[in-house]
Order: C-alpha cells, then structure tokens, then sequence
C-alpha cells in the first residue's frame, strides 16, 4: 500500500482531531497532579504514570477502529514483538512525552503521534495543550502550527553561531557498568560548548524530543541531538521537521541514512541551503567523543 497525499492529509485531520479532543484536555487536567502516584521503569528517572496509559488505550482505541489493517507501536504498550517495524504503515505514538514534565508540572508535556510507511515517517502530530500549541504534517502537504504554514526563519546555519536542543534523557549509567553512552555524551557537550571546541552559542532542552523536533522545526533551535530516545518520542516530529525543509541524520559521525528507531539522532532546520546543513552536520558530527550503542528492549 502507498497511501496518497489525501489519504496522508485525511490521517493528519484525524490524528488533529484526536489529539485536541480527546488527548489534551486530560493531559492539561492532569499536569502536576501525579507527583505522589508515578512509577519507575527501567530506572530511578524512567517514569511513567497511569494517565500516560490511560491516554495511550485512548489513542489506541480510536485509530484501531479507524485504522483496523495499520500496525500500532505505543511507548506503554510495546513488547519485543514490536521490534521490527515493517513496512506496512505503522502508528508510531508517545501519549505523552515529556513524562517528567508532565509529572513536575512544567509546560512541556505533549502527544506525539507519528505514521510510518515503507518505515518512513509520513504523518506526525504533536500537540502541547499546555501552550496551546498543535503542531501538525504529512507527507508532500506541508507543516502547520495551529493551522498556519510552518516555515523557519530564513538566516545562515553554521555551528559555532547556534542554539542546540541537548537532553541527557533517562539511560545515566556512568562509569564501571560496561556502558558508556552517558560519558560520550557529557564529552561531546564538553567538545560543543567549551571556548576550546565548537563554542556554539547555547544549548537548551525542552525535556520533551517532540517538542524539541518542533522547535527546530519552527527555527527557533538550529538542531537538536540525542542518543536514547526511542522512535515514538521523534516520528511525528521528524515528519513535521522533514516538511519545513530540516534533515533528519544519525547522532552518531556519517550516518546520513538511519531508520525511524534508530535510537540516536541529529535534526538539523531547514530555512538554509542543503550544503549548509550537510556541513553543519559534519562540523557536528566531528565534536561527537566516540559511539553511542542503543537497543530495542522489550
Ligand atoms: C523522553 C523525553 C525526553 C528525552 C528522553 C525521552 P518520555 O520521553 O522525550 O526529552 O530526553 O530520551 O525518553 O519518557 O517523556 O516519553
């Protein structure tokens, strides 16, 4: 199955409705109210809460009856099953992300709901109710935030003049357990912000990879980069970057082509020429201090 622009068109209109109707009012309603009640998963600062479930079967339930033949992959409900993604078109969803945001109460939780096809993101909707901001793309139709063209700022991209979004997410094992993606990340922000490395301008986090992807998005950041992340947190962002002229890339050095799960990635605005983003990305691939490894669980 290819699906056509209209059809792509009709999934975002659907994906909208769903997320301001029936997401966001209880994502709003419930921020900062689950500081008592949330649970770990894999560690002390991977945190969950039963509204992030309750959203998730709210969201699977509404797109499995719309969408009976498409696969569903959700951030609460994904066992190893789910590994591969095939090339079927696939939900890929985050009922909210920015849990810890949403948990502390800080304005950047949202939903993020992407589409894949042939494993390539073609729909995504983020919707932070919070700001009232809705974010929404498919493929060949452009990007919008609530409901007006998305375009970044037309202005020249070079590294030692940007703003980068950087989050140390929730893998922080440091040290003696064997694993050294949070080490290569703290040298790598080391290598981009000191006067001897990249010196760039600042960084920032939104606490949130959707948001962070609709900020570069809309040219406010120049990039974002993160090793750790999973594909439901960057799908629909990705979608919705790829529709404003940004690029998409590996977090790890001469990966141009990485899959939808990668796990590791580097999204760079357009509003600039294609050889200034290529440079950009090789210039920033150069302060990246080693290989970041990430795998599926489940
Ligand atoms: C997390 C957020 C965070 C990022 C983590 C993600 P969640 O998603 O997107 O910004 O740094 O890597 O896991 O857990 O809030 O859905």
């Amino acid at each position: 199955m290819v699906l056509s622009k209209q059809e792509l068109k009709n999934i975002e209109t659907v994906l909208v409705e769903l997320a301001t109707k029936e997401v966001g009012p209880v994502l709003k309603e419930n921020a900062g109210k689950m500081f008592d009640s949330f649970d770990d998963k894999a560690n002390q600062v991977d945190l969950v809460t039963a509204i992030d479930k309750q959203i998730e079967q709210t969201i699977l339930k509404r797109l499995k009856a719309e969408y009976p033949d498409f696969h569903f992959i959700g951030e609460e409900s994904y066992t190893s099953a789910d590994r591969e993604i095939s090339d079927a078109p696939t939900f890929i969803v985050d009922p909210i992300d920015g849990t810890t945001n949403f948990i502390h109460g800080y304005p950047y939780s949202c939903t993020s709901m992407g589409l894949v096809e042939k494993g390539v993101p073609v729909v995504g909707v983020v919707y932070n109710p919070h700001l009232n901001q809705l974010y929404h793309a498919s493929q060949g139709n452009g990007a919008f935030l609530n409901g007006e063209p998305l375009k970044p700022v037309e202005r020249p991209l070079g590294l030692q003049r940007s703003i980068i979004a950087l989050e140390s997410g929730s893998e922080r094992s440091s040290g003696s357990s064997g694993d050294d993606n949070f080490d290569i990340k703290q040298a790598t922000y080391r290598s981009l912000l000191s006067d001897q490395g990249g010196y760039i301008h600042g960084s920032r986090s939104c606490g949130s990879a959707a948001m962070n992807m609709c900020m570069v998005a809309s040219g406010y950041l120049d990039a974002y980069w993160e090793g750790g992340c999973w594909a439901w947190d960057v799908c629909a962002g990705w979608c919705i970057l790829t529709e404003t002229g940004g690029k998409v890339v590996g977090g790890n050095a001469n990966e141009w082509k990485i899959p939808v799960d990668e796990r590791c990635y580097l999204a760079v605005r357009g509003g600039a020429s294609e050889s200034s983003q290529d440079k950009f990305i090789e210039e920033f691939w150069s302060h990246v201090a080693g290989k970041l490894k990430y795998f599926w669980q489940g």
